[in-house]
């Protein structure tokens, strides 16, 4: 799903996403006679792009392939103007879940910061719910505010640029979730708990450093707000692989090969053998992970608060 309101096609003034590849894509605006320059040569807007389905394949001028993709909020986290330290998809699909997350639901945020958040919360609360953002950087609130135009979602975001520790989010009794992203979320919490509806509703702190959290857990316990938990999500890929064995002829038939052990891993695939008399060559597919991942980003302190 891409930002709410882009349709099947492209317009004029939307953002689209160039896809080169997994680890090469950018985003460009669409405008009447401009053009894109790719390492496969230029894109021209009108005839190119505009009035075409997203997720068309596009010839350049060099006669290479790109695809042009509806800007969804994953995208956008993974290609937009970096102002701040920002929170990927990985840590914002658990916040979405545990802040249970919904059309329809009210929400407040600070910091903004580059607008990764706030993006994917939009998606999710739209088309009836509403975001409320606090960014005390003027530049970055104003930014972010830009962003959200362009991607025709200010609708649904209300951006203040204010100290949220010292005059909270400027709204009260309205929340069904809050989200800080901020250095001392602590001094917070209590501008947290007027947002939130008195019925109650979900609050998550997003901090890299334990100290901060056991802060946080401090001041979550002194306002009343119960079920305190604090998670760590960590992403692991695995990549197929097509793996090439030699072993030693150990006299194993082709069909005995499965029972012995030596093709483990080949649950994603077959595994065959070429048997050239004294070496045997096994090949099979296996699943693999990278060697180096994105360990930790911060710790996410979720709670609630309750009628009672
Ligand atoms: C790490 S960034 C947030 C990134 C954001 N979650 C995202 O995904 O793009 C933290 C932001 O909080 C803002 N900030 C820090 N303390 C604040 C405060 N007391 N009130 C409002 N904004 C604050 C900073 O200016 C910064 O832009």
């Amino acid at each position: 799903m891409s930002f709410v309101e882009y349709g099947e096609f492209m317009k004029e003034g939307d953002i689209a996403i160039v896809f080169l590849g997994h680890d090469s894509m950018f985003p460009v605006k669409l405008q009447h006679g401009a053009q894109t320059q790719t390492k496969y040569g230029v894109i021209r807007h009108s005839s190119d792009l505009i009035g075409k389905r997203y997720g068309s394949k596009v010839t350049c001028s060099k006669g290479g392939w790109v695809y042009i993709l509806h800007p969804t909020p994953e995208l956008w986290t993974m290609n937009l103007p970096h102002r701040t330290q920002i929170l990927y998809s990985t840590d914002i699909s658990l916040i979405t879940m545990m802040l249970e997350l919904k059309p329809g639901s009210i929400v407040c945020e600070s910091g903004t910061g580059s607008g990764s958040l706030s993006h994917a919360i939009i998606r999710t609360i739209a088309p009836t719910g509403h975001l409320y953002t606090i960014e005390f950087h003027q530049q970055r609130a104003e930014k972010a505010m830009e962003e959200f135009r362009e991607h025709k979602v200010d609708h649904l975001v209300t951006v203040k640029s204010q100290d949220v520790c010292k005059n909270g989010f400027g709204v009260a009794n309205i929340a069904d979730a809050v989200f800080l992203d901020i250095p001392s979320p602590w001094e917070a919490i209590g501008h947290a708990k007027s947002a939130l509806k008195e019925q109650g509703g979900r609050i998550c702190s997003f901090s890299p450093c334990i100290e901060q959290v056991q802060r946080t857990c401090q001041a979550l316990e002194a306002h009343g707000f119960t079920e305190v938990d604090t998670l760590e999500i960590l992403l692991r890929i695995y990549d197929v692989r097509t793996i090439s064995l030699q072993t030693a002829d150990l006299g194993i038939v082709a069909e005995d090969v499965s029972s012995t052990g030596l093709d483990s891993g080949s649950q994603l695939g077959q595994s065959s053998v070429c048997d050239n008399s004294s070496q045997r060559t096994i090949q099979f597919k296996s699943a693999v992970t990278p060697r180096e991942m994105v360990g930790h980003t911060g710790y996410l302190t979720f709670a609630t608060k309750s009628l009672f």
